[in-house]
C-alpha cells in the first residue's frame, strides 16, 4: 500500500487545515446530487427502510483509504500520461465474500507483483499497481432477472446485493450486505496493508511470489530466471555499496479500484478531506464508471464528477469520439494529468475502427488521459454449451492492436486493466498451456466474468513486457 500519506483521512477533524488551499467543488455537485438524474444498474431493494439504516450506518464508519493516498495516485497516474510510467489494473470481476480469505487475497497479490515485476523488469519503466480488489463487489448486468425451469428471480448483481445461488432468498436484495462488503473491504485492505509494507513485498522475496502451480509452468520457469536476474542486480548494487535496504525496495505501493456502481454505497464513505476541503470517495483510491453505466447525463458520471479521486471511464466499441470527448470535459474540465483514464473494451478486431477515432480526437483537442486497454470485456464469448469464455489469443490480440494503434498515433498506451486470479481456475481457453474449451468444466468459479489464471497472467504479462519494451 502507499508508504506516503500526505494528509489526514479524509473524515479527520478540520483542524490543523492549511487556510491556503481552498477546495475545488463541482459546479452544482454535492455528494448526493447523483439521485437528481437517470440512475441504471441498481437494485430493486425489497426494504427501503432497511436500506436508510445501512446507509446511515456506513456514513459513520471510518474512510477505507485517506484522501493523500488517493492524491498520490494521480500524481502517479500523471507520470504514465507523461509515457514516463505504466499501469497494472488487475484482479477480479466480482469479488467474493467468502473467498476474501487470508490465502485468497495473498494469492491475488502475488499474481499482480509477479506480473508488475517482469513489466518493470523486461521494459525498465515504473509500473503503477492498481488492484481491482478490497471492494469489488458489485456488477453491471445486462438483464434485471433470471429464468431457470420457469422460476424467474433477481439477477444476481455481486455480493454487495445479493447471493448467487438461484434461490428466492439468496438472490433478494439485502441492504446489510452494504456492511459486510465494507468490512470484507476493509479486512482485505488491511492485508494488503500488511503485506506491501511488511516485508511480503520486498523485492528479495521475488522468488517466493511464484506459486508452485505457476513455477512448474514454463513462464514460471521463465520467471525464474528473471528472478535469478534481480537477485544478482541486488548482489551487484550491494557490492557496490549502494543501499538495498531502501524502502522502495522493501515497500510495494498497490491501490485500491473498483467500479462505482451502488451510488448509495459510494455516497456514504464521501468525505471532506481535512487539508485541502475537497471531497473524496473513501471507499477506494481509483473508481471507475462502466460501460453500461456511462451516459454523460447520467448519475454515474454526475457521481464521479466532483470526487476527487483518479476516476477511469469505460469505452466499449459503439463510444463515439464526441462522446469521449464529452466525458472527458465533463470528468476532467480541468485537464488534470491522472485524473482520467479511459478504459478501451473494444473486442480484438474492433482497434482500429472503434478506437483509432476517439484517441485521435481526444489527442487533438489537447486532453491529458491514462490511455488504458481493457483486452478482457469486448472478448467474450459464450461456448455450445454455454459457458461464458475468453480466448487468451484475442486478448493478447486486442493488446497487440492497441500498441500499434498508439504508435502510430504517437501517443502512450498508458497501461493494461485485466481480470485474473491467483488460482489454477480453468476459465479463459489458451494461454502456455493451450487450455481447451473441454477443460472449462474442471475448475470454474468465477462468479462473474471469465478470468486468466495464474499461469495465463504471468503468460500475458511476458507478453505484454514485450510490447512495452519495444514501445518505449
Ligand atoms: C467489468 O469491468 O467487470 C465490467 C463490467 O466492465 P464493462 O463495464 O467494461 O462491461
Ligand atoms: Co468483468
Amino acid at each position: 500500500m502507499p508508504t506516503q500519506t500526505q494528509s489526514e483521512p479524509a473524515d479527520a477533524p478540520s483542524a490543523g487545515t492549511d487556510p491556503a488551499a481552498s477546495p475545488q467543488h463541482a459546479p452544482g455537485w454535492h455528494p448526493g446530487s447523483w439521485a437528481e438524474r437517470s440512475v441504471g444498474q441498481q437494485p430493486e431493494w425489497p426494504d427501503p427502510a432497511a436500506l436508510s439504516v445501512s446507509l446511515s450506518e456506513l456514513g459513520c464508519r471510518p474512510p477505507l483509504v485517506f484522501a493523500g493516498e488517493a492524491r498520490r495516485l494521480t500524481e502517479l497516474l500523471g507520470r504514465v500520461c507523461a509515457g514516463e510510467a505504466f499501469v497494472l489494473q488487475a484482479g477480479d470481476c466480482a469479488e467474493s465474500f467468502e473467498l476474501s480469505t487470508a490465502d485468497q487475497i495473498r494469492d491475488r497479490l502475488k499474481v499482480i507483483l509477479q506480473m508488475a515485476v517482469v513489466l518493470q523488469y523486461s521494459a525498465g519503466l515504473p509500473i503503477v499497481k492498481v488492484g481491482r480488489i478490497a471492494g469489488q463487489f458489485a456488477k453491471p448486468r445486462s438483464q434485471p432477472t433470471e429464468t431457470r425451469d420457469g422460476m424467474t428471480l433477481p439477477i444476481f448483481r455481486g455480493h454487495i446485493v445479493n447471493d448467487i445461488a438461484f434461490e428466492p432468498a439468496a438472490r433478494t436484495p439485502d441492504p446489510s450486505r452494504l456492511l459486510q462488503a465494507y468490512n470484507t473491504s476493509a479486512a482485505t485492505l488491511n492485508l494488503l496493508r500488511a503485506f506491501t509494507r511488511g516485508g511480503y513485498a520486498d523485492l528479495r522475496q521475488v522468488h517466493n511470489w511464484n506459486q508452485e502451480f505457476v513455477a512448474s509452468s514454463p513462464a514460471g520457469q521463465r520467471y525464474e530466471t528473471l528472478a535469478n536476474g534481480i537477485d544478482s542486480a541486488l548482489r551487484f548494487m550491494n557490492a557496490c555499496g549502494l543501499d538495498t535496504d531502501d524502502s522502495a525496495m522493501r515497500q510495494v505501493e498497490l491501490y485500491t479500484s473498483h467500479e462505482a456502481l451502488l451510488l448509495g454505497y459510494e455516497e456514504a464513505l464521501t468525505r471532506t478531506d481535512s487539508i485541502t476541503g475537497d471531497w473524496y470517495d473513501c471507499s477506494a483510491h481509483m473508481l471507475w464508471v462502466g460501460e453500461r453505466t456511462r451516459e454523460l447525463d447520467g448519475a454515474h458520471v454526475e457521481f464521479l464528477r466532483g470526487v476527487h479521486n483518479p476516476i477511469g471511464a469505460k469505452l466499449g466499441p459503439t463510444a463515439t469520439p464526441d462522446e469521449a470527448l464529452a466525458l472527458c470535459e465533463t470528468l476532467n474540465p480541468n485537464r488534470i494529468p491522472g485524473r482520467l483514464t479511459l478504459i478501451s473494451r473494444m473486442g480484438a478486431g474492433n482497434i482500429r475502427e472503434a478506437f483509432g477515432p476517439i484517441l485521435r480526437a481526444v489527442t487533438d483537442a489537447g486532453h491529458s488521459v491514462v490511455w488504458q486497454c481493457d483486452p478482457m470485456h469486448g472478448n467474450t464469448y459464450s461456448t455450445d454449451k454455454g459457458v461464458k469464455t475468453r480466448h487468451f489469443d484475442a486478448i493478447l490480440a486486442e493488446i497487440r492492436q492497441y500498441f500499434a494503434e498508439h504508435a502510430e498515433a504517437g501517443t502512450w498506451p498508458g497501461g493494461i486493466h485485466l481480470e485474473i486470479t491467483g488460482d489454477a481456475v480453468t476459465e479463459c481457453v489458451g494461454g502456455g498451456d493451450e487450455l481447451a474449451q473441454h477443460q472449462l468444466g474442471d475448475r470454474y468459479e468465477t462468479m462473474c466474468d471469465p478470468r486468466l489464471n495464474g499461469r495465463q497472467s504471468l503468460d500475458l504479462a511476458f507478453l505484454a513486457a514485450e510490447l512495452l519494451a519495444a514501445a518505449k
